[in-house]
């Protein structure tokens, strides 16, 4: 018998995680280069300002993504804000940028005022992602970290394009959208480029 039931997020997430941590070291570094061939066929502007992330329990390596970046523009990568701790501040980074583990064990540029870039100075936001679908609805790991980041994106004169970057294996027909969930403007991997709007 088929069990036709949804999966809840939680059942989601661990089978999403355990498919893309099943990668082979091959399979990752294939994917994160073609996954920059991809971003740069997106870039429009010289000199933009993209936020990525370093990746993580099996997610898609942004590396070859954030030295093509760099060449022409600023890469911002995201801390855990010391106040909240449950919002994201983006930061500049750069091959001198001096690195820290947060609290979840994640390495992440050591807080710099001088160094944090807004929301709105950038053109693009490269968000990690355990699964999507073609709708842009996105499952994050659950901490709803970005999620409220950019709970009020829409009331900025000038918004990032949200991206979702991610391994093919991590889409699904149909996610479960709770009323919070920030959804993309656009979903990148190593074989498509969807545009929700
Ligand atoms: N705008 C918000 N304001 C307050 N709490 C929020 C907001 N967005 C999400 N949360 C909280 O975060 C929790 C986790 O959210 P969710 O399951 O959507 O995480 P996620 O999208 O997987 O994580 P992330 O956004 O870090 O990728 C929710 O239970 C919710 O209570
Ligand atoms: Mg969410």
């Amino acid at each position: 018998m088929t069990n036709t039931k949804p999966l809840t997020r939680r059942a989601l997430r661990q089978s999403l995680r355990a498919q893309r941590n099943a990668l082979s070291p091959g399979q990752q570094s294939e994917a994160a280069r073609l996954l920059s061939e991809q971003i740069q066929s997106i870039m429009t502007q010289p000199n933009s300002t993209v936020a990525g992330y370093l990746a993580n329990d099996g997610e898609i390596d942004l590396t070859p993504t954030i030295k093509g970046c760099q060449q022409n523009g600023v890469v911002t990568l995201p801390v855990l804000h010391p106040f909240t701790g449950k919002h994201l501040l983006f930061q500049t980074f750069t091959e001198q940028t001096e690195m820290t583990l947060n609290r979840f064990g994640i390495s992440e540029p050591a807080l710099n005022s001088t160094a944090i870039r807004l929301l709105s100075q950038h053109h693009l936001l490269l968000m990690p992602l355990v699964g999507f679908d073609a709708q842009g609805n996105r499952l994050g790991m659950g901490g709803g970290f970005y999620d409220r980041t950019l709970a009020n994106i829409n009331a900025l004169k000038n918004r990032p394009t949200l991206v979702g970057v991610a391994h093919d294996c991590q889409q699904v027909d149909e996610l479960p959208v709770e009323p919070w969930d920030v959804p993309l403007d656009l979903i990148v991997t190593p074989t498509q480029i969807i545009s929700t709007r």
